[in-house]
C-alpha cells in the first residue's frame, strides 16, 4: 500500500498513520518528524528548517523533495509506505509522481476532514514525547504518569510550533498551499475523504473501510 495522508495541522494524521503503519507493516514516513529530528541532531537541514517551522510556514519544495527522494530510496519503502506531511504543495505532488509513480501499486490519498475550530482545541492540548515521538492529548489520551511517556519514559512536551500564532499560520498554509493538492489527486480519482471527528478508534475504522 502506498498511502498519502492529507489533512490540516492537528487533524490526526500522525495518530492514525502510526496505527496504520503497525497494522499494515509498512513504514510511517512523517516529514515533520524527519525535520524535528534534523533540528534535534543540529544538522544543516535542521538549522535551515527550524526558524521556518517555528513560524508555521512551509519549508522550501526543493529541500522537501530532496528529503523524500532519499527516503524513498531506502529498502523498507519498496513494499509500501504511509506518507504523513508530504506532499504539501502541488509542486511536491508533481515531483512525487516522478519518484514513486511508476510502481504497480497506485498511490492512494486519504484526506482527513476536521474543521478549524476543532483543530485549535486539539493542538492546544497536544503533548509529544521528546524521545520517541508518541502523541498524547491532555484530555483524550493523557500519559499515565504526568509529563512522562508511557512507552519510553522520556519527557512529554508541547511542540514549539503549537503556539497560537504559528497554528494560525499553519492553518493558513494548509488552506492556501495544501488543499490544492487534494484537488490535484481528486482529478486523478485517487482521493478518499474521511471524517476525522470522533474517537480515535472510530476514525481508524473509517479509514480502514475507506481503503478496502
Ligand atoms: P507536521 O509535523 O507535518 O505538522 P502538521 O501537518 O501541522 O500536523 P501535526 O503534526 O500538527 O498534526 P497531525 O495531523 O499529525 O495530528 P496529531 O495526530 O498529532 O509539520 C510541521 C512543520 O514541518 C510544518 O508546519 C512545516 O513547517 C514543516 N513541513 C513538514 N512537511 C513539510 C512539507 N512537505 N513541505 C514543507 N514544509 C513541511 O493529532 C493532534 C492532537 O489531536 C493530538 O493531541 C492527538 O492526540 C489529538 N487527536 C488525534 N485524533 C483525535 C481524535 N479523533 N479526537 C480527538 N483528539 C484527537
Amino acid at each position: 500500500m502506498k498511502l498519502i495522508f492529507i489533512g490540516p495541522p492537528g487533524s490526526g494524521k500522525g495518530t492514525q498513520a502510526k496505527r496504520l503503519a503497525v497494522r499494515h507493516e509498512i513504514p510511517h514516513i512523517s516529514t515533520g518528524d524527519m525535520l524535528r529530528e534534523a533540528i534535534a541532531d543540529g544538522t544543516e537541514l535542521g538549522r535551515q528548517a527550524a526558524p521556518i517551522m517555528a513560524q508555521g510556514a512551509l519549508v522550501s519544495d526543493d529541500l522537501m523533495v530532496g528529503i523524500i527522494r532519499d527516503r524513498m530510496a531506502k529498502s523498507d519503502a519498496v513494499k509500501g509506505f504511509i506518507l504523513d506531511g508530504f506532499p504539501r504543495t502541488v509542486v511536491q505532488a508533481e515531483k512525487l509522481d516522478g519518484i514513486v509513480g511508476n510502481g504497480s501499486d497506485p498511490l492512494r490519498v486519504l484526506q482527513l476532514l476536521v474543521p478549524d475550530e476543532a483543530i485549535v482545541k486539539r493542538i492546544s492540548l497536544r503533548r509529544t514525547c521528546a524521545g520517541c515521538g508518541a502523541i498524547y492529548h491532555l484530555e483524550n489520551n493523557p500519559p499515565a504518569v504526568d509529563s512522562l511517556c508511557d512507552r519510553c519514559g522520556a519527557e512529554v512536551i508541547a511542540r514549539p510550533d503549537d503556539n497560537e500564532t504559528a497554528v494560525r499560520t499553519r492553518l493558513e498554509a494548509f488552506h492556501r498551499q495544501t488543499l490544492p493538492v487534494a484537488t490535484f489527486y481528486k482529478a486523478k480519482n485517487v482521493l478518499r475523504e474521511v471524517d476525522g471527528i470522533g474517537p480515535v478508534d472510530e476514525v481508524f475504522e473509517r479509514i480502514e473501510k475507506s481503503l478496502v
